[in-house]
This record gives C-alpha cells, structure tokens and sequence, in this order.
C-alpha cells in the first residue's frame, strides 16, 4: 500500500548564540524589548542552535520540540506567540511544527534563547515567503527575546536601542575574521535559573545604582567600539570586566534583589585576576544573567586557559567557542547532525521521532 507524500512548507535555520561585552539591562518597553541602551557581542559558533519549521494546514496547535523532547508548556507558548507575529506578517495562519536542536546540552546553563529566537525568526520569515532584510529580521528576533537581535548577524555585532520597535535592530560592527578571540565558558552551574532575563530587566529600575549604569554605558559603548576597532584586548579585556560586574551590581542591588554569582564564579573571576598578574595565560571574564563565566581571551592562550579553568574549584565543564558567522538557512540535507531526507514529509505523526540528534 502507498502513503499519500504531501510536500509541506519547510526551512531550517541556524544561528549563534552570543555573548555580550556592553549588555542590555533593562527596557524601555517590556512588551516590545525595546532597551534602555545600546549593546555590544560577538556571535558564537559552538554554541548554537539549528529549527526546522514545517507549517501543517490540518495541525490544531503549534508543537516545539527541543533537542528531541517535547518542549514545556511556557516555551512552546512563546515559540507560539513569536510565530503569532510573523504569522500576522505573512497574512498566512497554519499551525506549525518546530524542531529545534541546541548544539549545547539543554542543562548546560546556557541560554539558547539568543540562537533559538534567530533561528526560528529566520526559519519561519523564509517559510512564509517573508524575504526580509537582516535589520527586520533583527527587529522581529527582538521581540522574542532581546539578545536575539544581535544573533541574526556574525562577528562583531552592535544593537542599537532605537528608543521605539522600528528602529531598535542590531547592526554589524565588525566581520567574524576581523579579531580571533574565543569565549570559553566555564559551566558553574546547570541548574535552571531562578530569576530570568526578563525578571531581571524590570526590576533592573528599582537598583539606586542602574541610573549610575546608564549615565556611564554610551562612554562605555564608544570605548568598547574603539577597543574591537583597534584590537587593543588589554584595553577590552578591562573594559568587559567592569562592565559585567556594573551589570550584576544593578542586580544584586535591585529590590528584590538579585544575586546570580555562586562561589565557582567568583573563584574563577579572582583565579582570572591572578593569572594575569603572575604572567599566565591572559584572559577576561563577563558573566550574563546567570553564574556561568565566560572566559574572553585570544586564541593563542585558549588552550593554556582552558586547562586551568578547568581546575578552579567550582568548574563543572568548559565550553569552547570561536566567532561565529551570520544566522542563515541551510539545506536539511546538510544537517550536521545528519537530519533530513529530503523536503518531503508523510502527514503521520513520526517527524518528532526523526530529530536530529547530537
Ligand atoms: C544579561 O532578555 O535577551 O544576557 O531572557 O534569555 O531572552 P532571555 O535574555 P534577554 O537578556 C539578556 C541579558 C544579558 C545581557 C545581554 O545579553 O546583553
């Protein structure tokens, strides 16, 4: 007997998770993730993530599975209300199949909403026939999670605040191949975080200190730009440190307040320090919204760095990752991790069950 094949609607897209140097903390529209100020990172090539969106005419609901397990009910939600606005977009309503795969495991403690949301933005504007501009595509990655924006393009990438939904995009700063630096990110915890982003942006107003933060951040964007622009990694390296530690002052001092250092950071932030004033290998810390450290450092120490870090008391693991490039669509018959036969699917229930798979 013959099954009916139905050639369904389909991309896949990968993209960068990123680190940011200058960091977006707080909104001025927490609807829109409009920030408060400009931001600056690099795109990550290790640490990314891959979707497929695959629209089905007679599917009830939108389905997302991530790195082969149904995902829970809060993400799908907001997978689902970030197809909702390209949905709207494209005029076109079908339901639709997500099958993200991280390139992380999902309990490293890494964020993959960066990637996850560059991804899925790219995969299901270019389903839909939406051919947009990478600064759209920014804008629509925005608004489902902020630090998305950056991750539609590669290298050195700066997103400016906008002050309202139609001009807060990112913009490249600087090619991948401009500065060979790499982030090695000393796993601390793989514990979900307690506080998010999100949380973490609106209260980000109740600090007495984050109006101090944001009178000194376009000085700090300007010396951060000349640093990456002159390749001066002394002059960066100091900067990203007081820069991520002006960051977690706003939220330890917040009300409630908001502490996401734990004793393996802070011992690896001091072990840092002490490296380089006894003439080791050099390298720069930043923390995101979480305990894990993210070691900056240029490519001729990584591999001196990362077997150090990896005997500071309270490193769980390291990952390493080098610059990566811009989010793009990639043919399913490339997929790394050996996905896909061919744009065809049965209308069954088995395409969960043909996740790619690390
Ligand atoms: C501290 O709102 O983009 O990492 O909650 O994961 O969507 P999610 O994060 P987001 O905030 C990121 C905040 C930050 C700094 C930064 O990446 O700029």
């Amino acid at each position: 007997m013959y099954k009916t094949l139905v050639t369904l609607p389909r991309a896949t897209a990968i993209a960068g998770s990123n680190i940011a140097f200058v960091k977006y903390w707080g909104n001025l529209d927490d609807t829109l993730n409009v920030p408060m100020n400009g931001s600056i990172s690099m795109t990550l090539d290790a640490a990314h993530t891959i979707t497929t969106v695959e629209f089905h005419p007679d599917l009830p609901a939108d389905e997302l599975t991530i790195n082969g397990q149904p995902a829970d009910w809060a993400a799908v939600k907001r997978a689902s209300a970030h197809l909702d606005r390209i949905r709207d977009l494209a005029r076109k309503y079908w339901s639709a199949r997500i099958i993200s795969t991280n390139s992380f495991p999902t309990g490293a403690g890494i964020a993959s909403s960066a990637s996850g949301f560059a991804a899925l933005t790219l995969a299901a504007t270019k389903v839909l026939g939406l051919n947009l501009s990478k600064s759209e595509l920014s804008r629509i990655a925005r608004l489902g999670s902020g630090s998305a924006s950056r991750s539609i393009d590669g290298g050195f990438v700066e997103w400016q605040p906008g002050g309202r939904h139609e001009d807060s995009h990112a913009t490249p700063l600087a090619p991948a191949n401009h500065w060979d630096l790499v982030d090695i990110i000393a796993i601390i915890s793989t514990e979900h975080k307690k506080v998010g982003s999100s949380m973490g942006h609106s209260l980000a107003h109740t600090s007495p200190f984050y109006q101090a933060r944001l009178g000194t951040v376009q000085v700090m964007l300007q010396s951060v730009r000349r640093a990456i622009k002159e390749k001066n990694f002394t002059a960066f390296g100091k900067l990203i440190e007081e820069e991520a530690i002006s960051l977690h002052v706003s939220a330890m001092s917040s009300r409630p307040s908001v502490l996401y250092w734990q004793p393996g950071t802070v011992a690896l932030m001091q072990a840092l320090r002490r490296w380089r004033d006894d003439g080791g290998p050099v390298g720069y810390f930043t923390m995101d919204a979480g305990p894990n450290v993210h070691v900056i450092a240029q490519r001729k120490h990584a591999a001196a760095l990362q077997e150090k870090i990896l005997n500071v008391q309270g490193v769980q693991d390291t990952l390493f990752c080098g610059i990566g490039s811009a989010a793009r669509i990639i043919d399913s018959d490339l997929h790394p991790f050996g996905y896909g036969d061919s744009h065809v699917a049965s209308l069954g229930k088995d395409t969960q069950n043909r996740l790619p798979t690390r």
